[in-house]
C-alpha cells in the first residue's frame, strides 16, 4: 500500500491526539485514503520535556528545526498544532508555498490572517484546511461550506467556547471558585496555553470572525467582533440566575439584517428551556439560521484533544483524498457581500 508522509508543527494536547488517532485508526483511515498515511516528524520547542500519557513518538520523529517538517519533500500534508500567530502563519506560509496542503487548528491565525493565507494556498494550487478552528470536534465549518452551501445564511449564535462553558457550568453546578474550575480547564487541556484569551471572550470572537467569513461570505475582521468574557462573573451572579429560572452562557452571535452585520461575543441570561442552556462542560453548540433550510443545531465537544483531533485528521483525509485526484480542494473567490457592521453594534 502506498504510504504518505505527514509531518506536525506541534506536538501538544491537540497534537498527541492526532498521533494517538493515526495510530489507534490505522485501519479506518487506510480505508478511506487507500493508502498508509504516516506521522514522520513533529517539531517541538522542548526535546527533554516528559511527554507521559501521549502515543510515544520515536526519538527520530521529534524535532527542533522546522525545516525538517517543512522542507522535506516526502512529507504531503503539514498539520500546525503549535498555536500562535506570528510564527504559524510564516511556516504556514512556507509549507504552502512549496506546494504542501496545511490542515489548521489554529483560530488565532485564520481569524486574523485567514483570507491571505487561503489566496496563498489558491496560487500555489495547494489546499488549507481548518475545521478544528471553530468548536472542536464538530463539524460545523464542513456544515456550512459543504451541507449549508446552497442556503443564504442569516444568523449564527452559539456556545463557542469550551473552556469558559465549562467553568460556568462548574460554577453554577456544583458552586467551585472560578479560579479552581479553570485550573481543571486547563489540566484536562481545554484552554489555551494562556486561558485570557478564554475567560476574555477573545477566543469565542475568533471563532465568531471565521464562522461569519464563512457563513456570510463577507471579510469581517476580529476587530468588527465587540467582546466581553465572564472574568467578572461570580457564583453568586449564577445562583441569582438559577433562582430565576435562568442558566447564563458566553454566547457568541453573527447575524444579517437589512444590509448590516452584528458580531458579539458576550454573557446571555438564557430560559433554562432554550436549547443552549443544556449544553455543558465543554462542550459546544452552534445554531445556524439559514432562509431556506431554517434552523439547524451542531452540537458536540468542542474542545480536548481526541475530539479536536477528528477535526484535523478528517482535513487530513480530505488533504490526502484530494492528493490523489490531483486537485486543490477550495474555491477561493471575492467574498460575495460587503462588510456593513451595525456601528457599535447599536
Ligand atoms: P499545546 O500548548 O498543548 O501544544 C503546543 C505544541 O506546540 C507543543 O508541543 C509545543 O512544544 C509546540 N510549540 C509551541 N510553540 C512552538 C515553537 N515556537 N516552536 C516549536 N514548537 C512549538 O497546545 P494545544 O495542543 O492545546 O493547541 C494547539 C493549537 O490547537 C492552538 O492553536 C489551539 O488554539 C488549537 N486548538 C486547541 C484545542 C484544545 O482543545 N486544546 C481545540 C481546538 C484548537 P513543546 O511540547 O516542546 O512545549
Ligand atoms: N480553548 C479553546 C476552548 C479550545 O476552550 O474552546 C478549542 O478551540
Amino acid at each position: 500500500m502506498e504510504k504518505i508522509a505527514v509531518g506536525m508543527l506541534g506536538f501538544g494536547t491537540v497534537g498527541a491526539g492526532v498521533a494517538q488517532l493515526l495510530e489507534e485508526h490505522k485501519q479506518e483511515l487506510q480505508h478511506q485514503v487507500g493508502a498508509d498515511v504516516f506521522l514522520k516528524k513533529a517539531l517541538v520547542r522542548d526535546l527533554e520535556k516528559p511527554r507521559t500519557g501521549q502515543v510515544s513518538l520515536r526519538e527520530d520523529q521529534l524535532t527542533l528545526e522546522a525545516d525538517d517538517v517543512l522542507r522535506d519533500p516526502e512529507i504531503h500534508t503539514v498539520i500546525e498544532v503549535m498555536g500562535s500567530v506570528d510564527q504559524a502563519r510564516k511556516y504556514i506560509t512556507q509549507a504552502l508555498q512549496q506546494g504542501k496542503s496545511v490542515v489548521t487548528a489554529n483560530k488565532d491565525l485564520m481569524a486574523l490572517h485567514g483570507a491571505e493565507l487561503l489566496k496563498i494556498a489558491a496560487d500555489n494550487h495547494s489546499d488549507l484546511f481548518y475545521e478544528a478552528s471553530v468548536a472542536g470536534g464538530i463539524p460545523v465549518l464542513r456544515g456550512l461550506t459543504e451541507g449549508l452551501a446552497s442556503d443564504r445564511i442569516t444568523k449564527m449564535m452559539g456556545i463557542v467556547n469550551g473552556t469558559t462553558n465549562y467553568v460556568l457550568t462548574k460554577m453554577s453546578q456544583d458552586d467551585r471558585p472560578y479560579q479552581e474550575v479553570l485550573l481543571e480547564a486547563q489540566e484536562l487541556g481545554f484552554a489555551e496555553s494562556d486561558p485570557t484569551a478564554d475567560v476574555e471572550g477573545l477566543d469565542a470572537a475568533r471563532k465568531v470572525a471565521i464562522l461569519a467569513n464563512l457563513g456570510f461570505s463577507m471579510n469581517v475582521e476580529l476587530s468588527d467582533v465587540t467582546v466581553e468574557g465572564i472574568t467578572s462573573i461570580t457564583t453568586d451572579d449564577l445562583a441569582y440566575c438559577r433562582q430565576m429560572g435562568y442558566t447564563l452562557k458566553l454566547i457568541g452571535l453573527a447575524e444579517r439584517k437589512n444590509g448590516k452585520v452584528e458580531l458579539a461575543v458576550q454573557p446571555m441570561m438564557l430560559p433554562n428551556d432554550h436549547p443552549l442552556s443544556s449544553v455543558q462542560n465543554e462542550y459546544n453548540a452552534v445554531y445556524i439560521y439559514g432562509e431556506a433550510v431554517g434552523e439547524t443545531m451542531f452540537y458536540g465537544p468542542g474542545a480536548g484533544a481526541l475530539p479536536t483531533a477528528t477535526a484535523v485528521v478528517s482535513d487530513l483525509v480530505t488533504s490526502v483524498r484530494n492528493m490523489r485526484l490531483g486537485v486543490s480542494g477550495q474555491h477561493v473567490g471575492e467574498p460575495l457581500n460587503e462588510k456593513h457592521i451595525k456601528p457599535d453594534n447599536e
